[in-house]
């Protein structure tokens, strides 16, 4: 199992650090433009081994493709990240045209590979993948999701004070501030329903928390998270690689689930050693599914940006 990594900037090679670390992967090759950074990143990760007890083999190339031949999963992290202040929309410009020139080399040297897109403002540029490149819509998703789940996670274990291993959530919908939608009526406490132990108020604290949970980060740390980001898209990765058939919230196509068509957005998905084995369409109250429909509005004004 061969996996390259397109940018060696703080989340990418976090990303490559914890697959490195879960072992699962023979290879991975991360890949940057800057001179000497993804094969310094590679050497540095390369010297925990030992350490950490992973034998996956990491290697860095400066711009090299011919180096990422014949991968089994591509992510790609390449673009400029927030600053403080700045949606995720306002890097559309710079980002499109570096994801599609990725995309292609990519695919060029790597015809089978599944692709996780994880360049902001995602949705869009996950869909800008799907136009760029003629493979099966299955093989190119997302990440964004797993990550807002995960922070949904974090703040509802936070108002629950309760271990994050007993809560379980799912943001679906647009990967930003305006567009994620927790699923509070779906979140549960080992089974039992959020709402039974907090008020419709806190709740309420806990969706607005979690949707500007990426803007929290970035102001405290001057530039977009990275631990997180990496984290997560390990865990789809590895889902991938090992077909385990996990369910993640992901960006996919839509081709009429939802009642929704011609856009990538975050949905429940099956991730197997076919990428996007299914697409599971939840049954979603009227609120939430309104929400969806609104956050779909907005992914489309983005795409819209790029005439998409
Ligand atoms: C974030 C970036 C990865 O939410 O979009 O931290």
């Amino acid at each position: 199992m061969k996996i390259t990594v397109v940018g060696a900037g703080a989340v990418g090679a976090s990303c490559a650090e914890y697959i490195a670390i879960k072992n699962f992967a023979s290879e991975v090759v991360i890949l940057d433009i800057k001179e000497g950074f993804a094969e310094g990143k590679a050497m540095d990760l390369m010297q925990t081994a030992s350490l950490n007890n992973f034998d996956t083999k990491i290697t860095g190339t400066t711009n090299d493709y011919l180096k990422t031949a014949d991968s089994n999963i591509c992510v790609i992290t390449s673009g400029i990240p927030r600053k403080p202040g700045m949606t995720r929309e306002e890097l559309i410009g710079i980002n499109a045209g570096i994801v599609k020139e990725v995309s292609s080399n990519l695919i060029k040297h790597s015809p089978d590979a599944i692709i996780i897109v994880v360049s902001n403002p995602m949705d869009t540029m996950t869909y800008l993948v799907h136009k760029t490149l003629d493979i099966d819509k299955n093989k190119i998703i997302g990440m964004g999701g797993a990550l807002d789940s995960a922070r949904f996670k974090y703040r509802l274990a936070e108002a629950l004070d309760a271990p994050i291993s007993d809560v379980d959530g799912m943001v679906i919908g647009g990967h930003s501030d305006k567009g994620m939608v927790p699923l509070i009526s779906k979140a549960t406490r080992n089974s039992v329903k959020v709402s039974n132990f907090l008020s419709p108020e806190r709740l309420n604290q806990v969706k607005e928390d979690t949707k500007v949970g990426g803007a929290t980060l970035t102001k405290l740390l001057g530039t977009s998270a990275w631990y997180a980001p990496g984290a997560a898209v390990s865990s789809l990765v590895h889902s991938i690689a090992c077909d385990h058939k996990k369910i993640f919230p992901c960006s996919a196509l839509l081709e009429g689930e939802f009642g929704l068509n011609d856009l990538s957005i975050g949905v429940p998905v099956v991730l197997g050693k076919n990428g996007i084995e299914k697409i599971v369409e939840l049954d979603l109250d009227e609120n939430d599914l309104n929400h969806l429909i609104e956050s779909a509005e907005g992914v489309k004004k983005t795409n819209s940006l790029l005439n998409l």
